[in-house]
């Protein structure tokens, strides 16, 4: 059988498949998802220095091409959710990623900090976040210089511990942004964050199906999207790639293979189809592998000029 193992960043990933952040919540259920068959890392829900609400619900509403959510970022805050890192770690076999999310610039350094004390292998910070700051709100990965100055403070926090940027699409150039990541010190890149945001009404009850209105698009609808914002970011950086947006087959995570990708990001599937996401998608990817003759995913990065 073909192997999927992996590295990246230094780190060996049994697999290059790995949960993306904010879809399995509970610090229990990540360590159940971190035995399934085919799973390469977990990462965790984005931690705020200080406990959320979750919006009104519904908070998640699939549709027929994928997902919207506003969750409003829901979580326990740094201290509770230090305490599940280094409870739920001890659990745990795959290499740990922790998604991190502020406010304002001055979070990040003592939140980073906080969460590097776990000794995660990887903080990923989430920059799809409104700058409460900036009078529009506008998100820190939409401006280059804010998403340069998330990056310098959360490296200087992390010390040896890679950090990975996780890039939104709601910008006209991505490579921009990435460039800026690289500079700016990142380890890696992940995207794409959720594309939008969108709005979906409920035409029998005259309002919109999210309790929030507007909320992040997920799931099928973006992949053409998330291979084309890798396919580029890969001709323009040199730090690895965690490939994220609408995959469910073993086909899309080798598409996002071939664009650049080194890992590969299961998000909206794991909702639709349950844990076992993770065992199918993997045996899809050897059978492919098996029947196109590729010897290991190595030699299929980035293989699209
Ligand atoms: C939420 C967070 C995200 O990063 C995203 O892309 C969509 C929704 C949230 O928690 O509401």
């Amino acid at each position: 059988m073909k192997t999927l193992q992996t590295k990246f960043c230094n780190v060996t990933f049994p697999s290059p498949l790995i949960s993306v952040s904010g879809i399995v919540t509970s610090p229990q259920a990540n360590a159940v998802l971190a035995k399934e068959k085919g799973i390469g890392a977990i990462t965790w829900k984005s931690v705020s220095l200080r406990e959320r609400k979750s919006h009104p619900v519904p908070v998640v509403v699939p549709y027929s091409s994928g997902y919207i959510n506003s969750v409003g970022l829901q979580n326990p805050g740094l201290e509770q959710a230090a305490k599940d890192i280094l409870h739920i770690k001890k659990q745990i076999r795959v290499p740990l990623i922790i998604s991190i999310v502020a406010f304002q610039i001055s979070e990040f350094y003592p939140l980073a900090l906080g969460v590097a004390k776990t000794r995660p292998d990887f903080i990923e910070i989430n920059l799809s976040c409104p700058n409460v700051d900036d009078e529009a709100g506008k998100p820190f990965g939409t401006d280059l210089l804010m998403t340069t100055l998330a990056i310098q403070e959360v490296k200087r926090a992390a010390g040896d511990i890679p950090v990975i940027a996780k890039l939104t699409p709601n910008v006209v150039d991505i490579t921009e942004f990435a460039r800026a990541a690289e500079e700016a010190g990142a380890d890696a890149i992940s995207a794409i964050n959720t594309s939008g945001p969108g709005l979906l009404i409920d035409v029998s009850k005259r309002k919109p199906k999210l309790g929030h209105k507007i909320g992040g698009i997920s799931g099928k609808a973006i992949k053409p999207l998330a291979l084309r914002c890798v396919y580029e970011i890969a001709k323009t950086v040199n730090i690895p790639i965690i490939g994220i947006g609408g995959v469910s087959t073993g086909e899309d995570a080798i598409e996002m293979i071939m664009v650049g990708a080194t890992l590969v990001g299961v998000g909206s599937a794991i909702f639709g189809v349950g844990n076992s996401i993770f065992p199918k998608i993997a045996q899809q990817m050897q059978d492919i592998m098996e029947k196109h003759h590729i010897r290991d995913l190595k030699s299929i990065k980035k293989c699209i000029d």
